[in-house]
């Protein structure tokens, strides 16, 4: 296994393994906790990822990194998603510790040419159903029925919720192309904010809670997402974009509203 916190063996493991091609999506997510810890977050999120594209380089092996859209501070007010040729701005410490991680493994590669580096940056993924934000949603919603209120969420705050399970096709996709090299973005279709997607996830549950919208303010929290986080789609091998979210929401639903025991 690759672990962050000791990812020297890593060149030994390629030399056993001699893999074609290597998926990195191992991070460390914990966006507070990057924000109270950033060297730590720069440990694991950059120089590990430094550490493993350097070791692919060295044996030609090529390198696909999953990355985020918090590699953009979210600040832009022109209504435009962040596309792969605009400049990483990270605002906050796990942003800056991936959008590193981006631009080490871009060096280890442009010094070694012979092999293909490709970044996926994702967003706000969703699936399977547990810790997802649709799984804590649900359950914020039960419990704001059981106490008459309505649920609150963050109505300022944009991206692109995007099922899991369509990024790993699409990561597929590539690989299969041998299309992987250069950034891509790797969203599902359109855009929402938190408190649409939490009443995306209300209607489809048939509770009959209310969602009101609240700035993200209303939470105090170590570390600031990107207030526009949304990315714009990149084309895939085959030429379709992902579907829109709302579609690959509403392929999820049974197997939420099942994991969560309600009956529609
Ligand atoms: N979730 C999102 O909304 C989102 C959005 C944009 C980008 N991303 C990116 O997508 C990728 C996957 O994210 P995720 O949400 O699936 O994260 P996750 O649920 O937190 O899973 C992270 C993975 O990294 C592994 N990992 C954590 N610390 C490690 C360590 N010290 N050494 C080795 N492995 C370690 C975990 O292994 P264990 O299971 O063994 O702990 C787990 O498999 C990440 O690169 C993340 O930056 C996620």
């Amino acid at each position: 296994a690759f672990d962050l916190d000791t990812p020297d063996g890593i060149g030994a493991q390629l030399d056993r393994d001699r893999p074609e091609v290597v998926v990195h999506a191992a991070a460390w997510t914990d966006v507070d906790g990057c924000a109270l810890d950033p060297a730590l977050a720069m440990r694991r999120n950059a120089t590990a990822t430094e550490v493993l594209a350097e070791a692919c380089a060295a044996r030609r092996a090529d390198l696909l990194i999953v990355s985020t859209n918090e590699v953009f501070d979210g600040s832009r007010t022109d209504g435009r998603p962040y596309e792969p040729t605009d400049t990483p701005c990270p605002g906050n410490p796990y942003g800056a510790s991936k959008a590193e991680g981006e631009r080490l493994a871009t060096v280890a590669f442009a010094q070694r040419p012979g092999a293909s580096l490709g970044i996926a940056r994702t967003a706000w993924l969703f699936g399977a159903p547990g810790r997802d934000f649709p799984s804590r949603i649900l359950d914020a919603a039960e419990r704001a029925r059981a106490a008459g209120e309505p649920l609150r969420a963050v109505g300022d705050e944009w991206g692109t919720p995007t099922y899991a399970a369509d990024a790993a096709e699409a990561i597929v996709e590539l690989l299969a192309a041998d299309a992987i090299a250069g950034i891509h973005h790797v969203v599902n279709g359109l855009f929402a904010t938190r408190a649409d997607w939490a009443r995306e996830v209300v209607t489809r549950a048939g509770l009959e809670v209310e969602v009101v919208n609240v700035p993200s303010s209303t939470w105090q929290r170590p570390s600031h997402p990107p207030r526009w986080g949304v990315l714009a789609q990149t084309p895939l091998p085959s030429g379709e974009p992902l579907r829109a979210w709302p579609d690959a929401m509403a392929d999820y639903a049974p197997r939420l509203l099942r994991a969560a025991g309600i009956r529609t």
